[in-house]
């Protein structure tokens, strides 16, 4: 199959090589002339475990290319899809669709011959109605078909995800689209990874509803978590108590700072507002969205406490600055409220992120970067572990006490063992656990 994929960002690029290593040929486009420099450079712009040998050997078999304009791929293409951002708009949180609209204008010109439109971007239910209105008003005569083909992508684990996905989710209003889709996705299919069709609509509402869900997950452990600290009860247990359960499943259920990132802040928001309009409020979602954006705060004044309850003056150590480990993304990363609490409380804050430092200068100021954990801990009145990096789970403890000033460690993912940080001679606090 020929395939466009527009929009060389995250989902585009992962999507891209992964269809090229299935044997389909692949353009990736982008209007950033930088990037797509970059990527015929052989660079790849963004982190991802995996996908700079995955793009390297695609090109190198000539599966994959990349351009900076989109006629010749849509021209080409039997498949075109639109891979591209949909921020938050700025003052509604309603999902900003300029992107997709103008590629859906863009691939319209271009395209020749029977085309299938899909849309890859989370976009609000009736998103595709609009790109096939706007194609059509542009092409009354032209032969095409528009399709929502959401994706369930995990940064640091996309490629995985994209390759062995829990399921694929086709929503197409034809016979033709929906075949052509099939045909893209068969070597999956022989995989026995299940694709579902459904209508157009249902699957725009299907991104939106799992990653909900999920936030929801988080958000209802964190808060049985602060339950525990108050009981005195063990949030990990809890979870694994009714995590084993099948009905609930012991997935994203490990009790943190709070959910952030690329999708969930902003597509929760999105679900909020279409659901208002619509007149059917998802309350559940509107207060998973407010207890996240309040736990933020609230674990830079869990540092505070743990401070003795203040930290004026002294200089606090933070592990971790990206949303998550495995990804140089700090979109909507909890470091962000958790170091600027810290300092609008007058503490000097010093960070280190094997990944995500350079990302993390544009967003966060007046914050000393150092070299590696140790560097980081050097003469500090606590230490806050906040992303859970491989390299973060078996820290020397001897050699971090030795270097922090006061042996403080506060644990917001539950990396280490109460117990024995406190054998250690640590005052520990983490997350749900007593
Ligand atoms: C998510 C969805 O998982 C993916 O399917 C979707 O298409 C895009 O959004 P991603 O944002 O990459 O992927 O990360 P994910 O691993 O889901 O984590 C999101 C946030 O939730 C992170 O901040 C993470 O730390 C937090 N989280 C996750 C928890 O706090 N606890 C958990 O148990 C799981």
């Amino acid at each position: 199959m020929r395939v466009a994929m527009i929009g060389a960002g995250y989902v585009g690029l992962v999507s891209g090589a992964c269809f090229a290593d299935f044997g389909h040929d692949v353009c990736c486009v982008d209007k950033d002339p930088t990037k797509i420099e970059a990527l015929n450079r052989g660079e790849i712009p963004i982190y991802e475990p995996g996908l700079a040998g995955l793009v390297a050997n695609n090109v190198r078999e000539g599966r994959l290319s990349f351009a900076g304009d989109l006629s010749q791929a849509v021209k080409n293409a039997e498949a075109v899809f639109i891979a591209v951002g949909t921020p938050s708009r700025r003052g509604d949180g309603h999902a900003d669709l300029t992107y997709v609209y103008q590629a859906a204008r863009e691939i319209a010109a271009a395209m020749d011959g029977y085309t299938v439109v899909v849309t890859k971007s989370t976009v609000p239910v009736g998103t595709g109605d609009e790109v096939e209105r706007i194609i059509r008003e542009i092409r009354p005569d032209a032969e095409f078909s528009v399709v929502s083909n959401p994706e369930f992508l995990r940064e640091g684990a996309a490629i995985s995800d994209f390759k062995r996905p829990d399921r694929i989710v086709i929503g197409a209003e034809d016979e033709r689209s929906k075949g052509v889709m099939t045909e893209i996705y068969r070597p999956l299919y022989l995989n026995q990874s299940p694709l579902l069709a459904m209508s157009r609509r249902t699957a725009e509402l299907t991104k939106y509803a799992a990653n909900a869900f999920l936030a929801t997950k988080i958000t209802f452990i964190n808060e049985i978590a602060d339950l525990c600290e108050q009981v005195g009860a063990n949030v990990q247990d809890v979870a694994r108590g009714i995590g084993l359960d099948n009905r609930i499943g012991s997935k994203f259920l490990h009790a943190g700072p709070g959910y952030g990132g690329s999708c969930f802040p902003k597509d929760t928001l999105a679900l909020i507002k279409t659901a208002q309009d619509h007149d059917a409020p998802i309350r559940i979602v509107e207060t998973v969205a407010a207890v996240n954006s309040q736990r933020k705060r609230a674990m830079g004044r869990k540092v505070v406490a743990a401070c003795g309850g203040t930290v004026r003056g002294k200089t606090i150590a933070v592990l971790g600055l990206t949303f998550k480990p495995n990804t140089d993304d700090m979109r909507d990363a909890p470091s962000i409220d958790i170091i600027t609490t810290l300092q609008d409380s007058g503490a000097k804050v010093r960070a280190y992120d094997p990944e995500g430092m350079e990302a993390a200068t544009a967003v966060l100021t007046n914050v000393d970067y150092a070299k590696d954990a140790y560097d980081c801990a050097r003469g500090a009145d606590a230490l806050v572990i906040v992303t859970e990096w491989d390299m973060f789970r078996a820290l020397d403890l001897t050699r971090l006490k030795a270097a922090l000033a006061e042996p403080v460690v506060v644990d917001l993912r539950n990396v280490y063992r109460p117990d024995e940080m406190q054998r250690r001679g640590f005052t520990y606090m983490s997350v749900g656990r007593a």
